[in-house]
């Protein structure tokens, strides 16, 4: 597992070198932004179902947690490399208020790696909690969101 997960960002160095571009596209790399960006919001999606029933606010419901739980998991070791090709980052011609990944993504691939890795660390354990109860959930609650954070804090800029 481990060296399949090396693999994901990894694969990001590559496609740098060959990026797909599409003839449909309005921006530069807009497809692979648009995917990358479904792609979050599929975490989003997900860790919100879970932190409602933590916070209460949906009732807790074992199957329907340990589902996201493990959609989020099945979702960080998903091969995504292809979809951050270097030329798309924030600051690159056009695609200002496109996307806030920070250039500093494609300097600092150990990193980048080492970030997605740490969430998938914390879903492992999502993952295996979630459907034995509301405090177990609640407990992985934090790992989780700092798995989140911990990328977002360096790699990606505030949309406001
Ligand atoms: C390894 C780094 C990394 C990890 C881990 C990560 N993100 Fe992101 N996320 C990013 C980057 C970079 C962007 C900006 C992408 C862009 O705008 O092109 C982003 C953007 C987003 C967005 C905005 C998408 C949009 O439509 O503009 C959401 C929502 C999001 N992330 C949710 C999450 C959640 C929830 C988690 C944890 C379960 C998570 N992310 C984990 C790097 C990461």
């Amino acid at each position: 597992m481990k060296t399949f997960l090396l693999v994901i960002f990894a694969t990001a160095a590559l496609s740098a070198t060959t990026p797909v571009t599409f003839a449909q596209d309005e921006v530069p790399f807009q497809n692979q932004i648009e995917a990358r960006q479904s792609f979050m919001k599929i975490y989003r999606f997900n860790i919100g179902m879970l932190g409602a029933m933590a916070k209460g606010e949906l009732p807790y419901d074992a199957e329907q947690a340990s589902a996201a739980a493990n959609n989020l998991l099945a979702a960080s070791k998903m091969s995504n490399g292809a979809m951050w090709p270097a030329g798309s980052d924030m600051n690159s011609e056009g695609l200002e208020g496109v996307t806030w990944a920070k250039p500093d993504i494609w300097t600092n691939f150990p990193e980048v790696g080492e970030k997605s890795r740490a969430l998938t660390e914390a879903l492992e354990s999502m993952a295996a909690a979630a459907g034995d109860g509301l405090g177990a959930l609640r407990s992985n609650m934090g790992a989780v969101g700092d798995g989140c954070k911990g990328c977002h804090e360096p790699f990606r800029a505030s949309k406001d």
